[in-house]
């Protein structure tokens, strides 16, 4: 893995914005709060679907402030930049769940599996956590109408359990240690990239209820809370 591969990888995505830019680092801090610098660095005015990707990271973020556990040869860490029109600001919360789909999609075409999603952030396999998603707004960068979401997602592929922290060992665990399948980082990002656009396709067209259906089929259990936030997605979708 290094910055000229995934510049051919880049260039050979049949997508029109998602990860026609990337970004590759050996380690670094967390590839979310880099992404969060482009920004800033810019002013909001940053190229939409640029990927920061690491084969390590050293302060990897999670939920709740949470440290997201990211040694090399564990699994892929990316995030993803994306600039919505300003009038999705209430839809935002399908960003989250578009991402989780368009994981689940990725690993189940690339290695035969059945994934199931949690919401609102992640990806299981055999009961166990292998995935999670963090999406952040940088507010007030930009002058125009648009918003600028960070798409943080780390996948554990390769993680041996008992690498990971103490309190994680009986909760979390990896893609090739449940299922066998060596899924390499830059297999998971061609087909994440070409999968995730499709998704944003109906984001930015209004369409929720692909999404929603979509998490209800691979839900478990629908939480009390989450049959709320879905329902109301789907009373803002202009398909229903
Ligand atoms: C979770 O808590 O389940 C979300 C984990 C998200 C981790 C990813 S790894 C790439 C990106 N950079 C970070 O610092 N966090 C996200």
């Amino acid at each position: 893995m290094n910055q000229k591969a995934y510049n051919q990888l880049a260039q050979g995505l049949p997508t029109r914005s998602i990860g026609k830019k990337i970004i590759f680092f050996d380690e670094i801090g967390s590839t979310s709060d880099y992404a969060r610098e482009i920004i800033l660095g810019k002013k909001g005015k940053v190229k939409e679907g640029t990927m920061v990707i690491a084969a390590a990271q050293t302060k990897g973020r999670g939920q709740f402030d949470r440290s997201w556990h990211s040694p090399k040869e564990g699994g892929v860490y990316l995030s993803l930049i994306l600039t919505p029109p300003a009038d999705l600001e209430k839809a935002l919360p399908a960003v989250s769940l578009m991402a989780g789909a368009a994981v689940a999609e990725s690993l189940e075409d690339i290695s035969k599996m059945d994934l199931s999603l949690k919401y609102p952030n992640d990806i299981y396999l055999e009961g166990r956590k292998v995935g999670g998603i963090l999406t952040e707004r940088v507010g007030g960068v930009t002058d125009f109408n648009a918003l600028c979401v960070i798409l943080g997602v780390g996948i554990n592929l390769y993680n041996d359990p008992f690498s990971f922290p103490k309190e994680l060992q009986s909760t979390a665990s990896s893609i090739l240690h449940l299922s066998d399948s060596k899924i390499t980082p830059m297999e998971f990002v061609q087909s994440f990239s070409v999968h995730l656009e499709t998704w944003y396709d109906h984001f930015l067209r209004w369409n929720f209820l692909e999404i929603v259906n979509c998490w209800k089929k691979r839900m478990a259990i629908v939480p009390k809370e989450a049959k709320g936030k879905l329902e109301g997605l789907i009373a803002l979708s202009a398909v229903r």
